[in-house]
C-alpha cells in the first residue's frame, strides 16, 4: 500500500504534493519521491525515510519548481526501502517518470523480455517494468502507449504518469488500487485517498477498474481501455478532514477490517498462479527448492499475540493439509526453554511488525542453532524480515489500530499458502484437493465482505454486553484457535476480562465460573466435532450461560440449543477460520466502542513491543 498525489495547473506542484503526502503517510512511510516537469525537463528526487526527509532536501518543495508533478510514499513490497527503490521510476531517457500503488504480479516475466531488448533495470520493483515498457511502446501518443501497456500487466494498480514531451499533461489509471481525480478553479489533482486533496477541492471523480484520466491545467478527461472516452459525473466530499483519514471510518480498526478481503487478494493471488488452467503455488521468495522442502522433517511456529494465534490454526491448517508435525510456541518461551531443534526443523516465525523483541530473539536463537528460519512479516524491511533466511510478506499495508485484524487475516492466509504447497510437494494432496483448496481460497474475500455485511445485526446484539464482567469463547481443534484471537480481540480493547478455553476442557475448572447470563461465544466449525461441541454448550446452559454460536450454515441443529447464531458461508474446512473471526472481531470493535474505549489506542498497549 502506498500513497499517490498529482497536481496541473497554476499552482508550484511540488509544495501541493508534499501537503497531499504527508496525508497519506499512513499508506507508507518507508521512502517518497517527487517528479516535477520544470519547463524543460522532468526533475525527479527521491528520499529514504519518513516524508520529512523529501521535505527538507527539496526545502518543502522550493527546489522543485514546476506546475505539473507527481509524487509518492512508499510502503515497500518489492525490494527493501532505498533510493533506487523509491518511486518515482523512469526509463533510461528520464523523459517518462511514474508512481505506482499496487503490485504488478507479472513482472518477472515482463522484466526478463525487457532486458532481451536491452533494457537496463537500476530498482529491485515490480514498477519499474512499466516505465521500460511505456517507453518501449511510446509513439508521441501517452494514451495509446498506457493502454497498450496495462493491457501487457496482470496485478493492480493506481498510476500518475508524466511524460516530458507533454508537459502540460498528468496521466493516471487504476485497476484495484484507489485513485481518484480532483479539480478545483486552479488546477487538477489526483491522489489515491481522499485526505490527500480535502484541503484543496470537494469536487472529486472517482476512476472506475480498468480506465484512463488524462488532467490538463483546466480540464480533464477519461478514457477506457479502448481509448474511447467515457463521461463521468463528479461527486462532493461533505466529510470533515478527521473521518477523511480514516476514508470515512470511524476508527483504524474498522477501516482496516474492511480492507481484510483486499489484503487476502494482495497476499494470495501472486502466489496462486494459473499454470496453463492448472493452479500451482509459486512462493519465489522461499528460496527453497521443492527437494528442499520435502526434507522438511518437522515445523516450529514462534511467535507473540495475535501473531502467535494465527500460528496455532497454522499448526492445524499445516498438519491436517501437508501432514507434517508442527509445534507452535510463544516466543517469550521458546527464547528460554531450550528447544529441541532437529536437523530438518523449520522455524517459522510470525510477525506484523516485525520488530518484536521475543519474536526476533527466538529467531536469532534459532539461527544460531543452525536452523532455517522463515518469517511471516507485514513490514518491509524490518528487522525480522531482514535477518529471517528467507521472508514470506504479508500484502496488508501499514497497520494503524493497535488490535490486529487485517494483518492476522493476511498471516492466516499466507499459512494456508504454505501449508498447500508442502502438502503439494510431499504428495499428501491430490490434484482434486489442490483445486479445491484453490478454489475455497479464491473465494475468501468475497466471503468476508458478505460477513461484513452483517455489522448493524452484530452492534446491536454487541450493545447488550457493554455492562458484562466476564465473557468465554469456546471451540475445538481450529475452532479453538480462533477462540484465541476472538477473546484477545475483545479484552484488549473493551477491556471486560475474556477466557478462550478448548470446549472440552471447560469442565475441568472453568466451568465454576459460569453464572447466569455469563455470554459464552462458541464456535463450530469443524463437521465432526458439531455434535461434540453442542454438547459443551449444553453444559454451560445448564449453568445458565447465554450462548452465541457460530457455526455453519449447514449446522442447524446449534440453533436448538443457542440464544444467537451467526452463520458462516461454506468454505473448505481449513479455512474457516478466516470467516468465523470476522463478527468476532465485529463483536469485539462494537463493544468497545458502546463502552466508550479508545478503540485505536487501548490503553497499556503499544503497536509493536520491541523490548523484552
Ligand atoms: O508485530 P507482531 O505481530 O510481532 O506483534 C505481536 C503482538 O504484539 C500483537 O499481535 C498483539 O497481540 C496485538 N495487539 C493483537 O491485536
Amino acid at each position: 500500500m502506498c500513497g499517490i498525489v498529482g497536481y496541473i495547473g497554476k499552482e508550484q506542484a511540488a509544495p501541493i504534493i508534499l501537503d497531499g503526502l504527508a496525508r497519506l503517510e499512513y499508506r507508507g512511510y518507508d521512502s517518497a519521491g517527487m517528479a516535477v516537469y520544470d519547463g524543460e525537463k522532468i526533475c525527479t528526487r527521491k528520499a529514504i525515510g519518513r516524508l520529512k526527509v523529501l521535505e527538507n532536501i527539496t526545502r518543502g518543495g522550493e527546489s522543485m519548481p514546476g506546475t505539473c508533478g507527481i509524487g509518492h510514499t512508499r510502503w515497500a513490497t518489492h525490494g527493501a526501502p532505498s533510493q533506487r527503490n523509491a518511486h518515482p521510476h523512469t526509463n533510461e531517457a528520464g523523459t517518462i517518470a511514474l508512481v505506482h500503488n499496487g503490485i504488478i504480479e507479472n513482472y518477472i516475466p515482463l522484466k526478463k523480455k525487457m532486458e532481451e531488448k536491452g533494457y537496463r533495470f537500476v530498482s529491485e520493483t515490480d514498477t519499474e517494468v512499466l516505465a521500460h515498457l511505456l517507453d518501449y511502446y511510446y509513439r508521441q501518443d501517452p494514451l495509446e502507449a498506457i493502454t497498450k501497456v496495462l493491457h501487457r500487466v496482470e496485478g493492480s494498480y493506481a498510476l500518475g504518469i508524466l511524460f516530458a514531451d507533454h508537459p502540460g499533461e498528468i496521466y493516471a489509471a487504476r485497476k484495484d488500487s484507489p485513485l481518484i481525480v480532483g479539480q478545483n478553479d486552479t488546477g487538477c489533482l489526483i491522489a489515491s485517498d481522499v485526505p490527500a486533496i480535502l484541503k484543496y477541492t470537494r469536487t472529486v471523480y472517482y476512476m472506475e477498474n480498468q480506465e484512463v484520466a488524462v488532467l490538463r491545467g483546466d480540464s480533464l478527461s477519461f478514457y477506457s481501455m479502448d481509448e474511447e472516452e467515457v463521461a463521468k459525473e463528479p461527486a462532493t466530499i461533505d466529510w470533515d478532514a478527521d473521518a477523511a483519514e480514516k476514508a470515512g471510518y470511524e476508527h483504524f480498526m474498522l477501516k482496516e477490517m474492511y480492507e481484510q478481503p483486499r489484503t487476502i487478494v494482495d497476499t494470495v493471488s501472486p502466489r496462486l498462479r494459473d499454470n496453463g488452467g492448472e493452479k500451482d503455488i509459486t512462493i519465489e521468495e522461499l528460496n527453497m527448492t521443492d527437494e528442499e522442502l520435502k526434507a522438511v522433517r518437522k515445523i516450529h511456529i514462534v511467535a507473540c499475540g495475535s501473531a502467535y494465534h494465527a500460528g496455532v490454526t497454522g499448526k492445524y491448517v499445516l498438519e491436517g493439509l501437508a501432514r507434517i508435525p508442527v509445534e507452535v510456541d510463544l516466543a517469550s518461551e521458546y527464547r528460554y526453554r531450550n528447544p529441541l531443534l532437529e536437523e530438518g526443523s523449520l522455524v517459522i516465525v510470525i510477525s506484523q511488525s516485525g520488530e518484536t523483541a521475543d519474536t526476533l530473539a527466538a529467531l536469532r536463537e534459532s539461527k544460531a542453532r543452525g536452523i532455517r528460519v522463515l518469517g511471516i512479516v507485514n513490514v518491509v524491511g524490518s528487522s525480522i524480515a531482514r535477518e529471517a533466511d528467507a521472508c514470506l510478506y504479508t500484502w496488508a499495508g501499514p497497520e494503524i489500530a493497535v488490535a490486529t485484524t487485517k494483518a492476522y487475516s493476511a498471516q492466516l492466509a499466507a499459512l494456508y499458502l504454505l501449508a498447500m504447497k508442502f502438502g503439494r510437494v510431499r504428495g499428501v494432496l491430490t490434484d482434486t484437493e489442490f483445486r479445491s483448496l484453490s478454489d475455497s481460497l479464491k473465494c475468501l474475500p468475497d466471503q468476508i465482505e458478505l460477513l461484513l455485511g452483517q455489522k448493524q445485526k452484530i452492534q446491536r446484539f454487541a450493545n447488550r454486553y457493554l455492562g458484562a464482567r466476564d465473557i468465554f469463547f469456546i471451540g475445538r481443534g481450529i475452532d479453538y484457535a480462533i477462540s484465541l484471537e476472538g477473546s484477545l480481540k475483545l479484552k484488549e480493547i473493551s477491556y471486560i476480562h475474556s477466557e478462550a478455553y478448548a470446549a472440552g476442557e471447560l469442565k475441568h475448572g472453568t466451568i465454576s465460573l459460569i453464572e447466569d447470563g455469563t455470554l459464552v461465544v462458541a464456535v463450530s466449525t469443524q463437521p465432526e466435532l458439531y455434535q461434540k461441541t453442542i454438547s459443551n454448550i449444553v453444559e454451560v446452559k445448564a449453568r445458565g450461560a447465554f450462548v452465541m454460536a457460530v457455526t455453519n450454515e449447514e449446522n442447524k441443529a446449534v440453533e436448538k440449543v443457542s440464544d444467537y447464531v451467526v452463520y458462516l458461508p461454506g468454505t473448505h474446512p481449513r479455512f474457516t477460520n478466516s470467516l468465523a473471526i470476522i463478527p468476532l472481531q465485529l463483536f469485539a470493535y462494537y463493544v468497545a466502542l458502546g463502552r466508550g474505549c479508545d478503540v485505536d489506542k487501548p490503553r497499556n498497549l503499544a503497536k509493536s513491543v520491541t523490548v523484552e
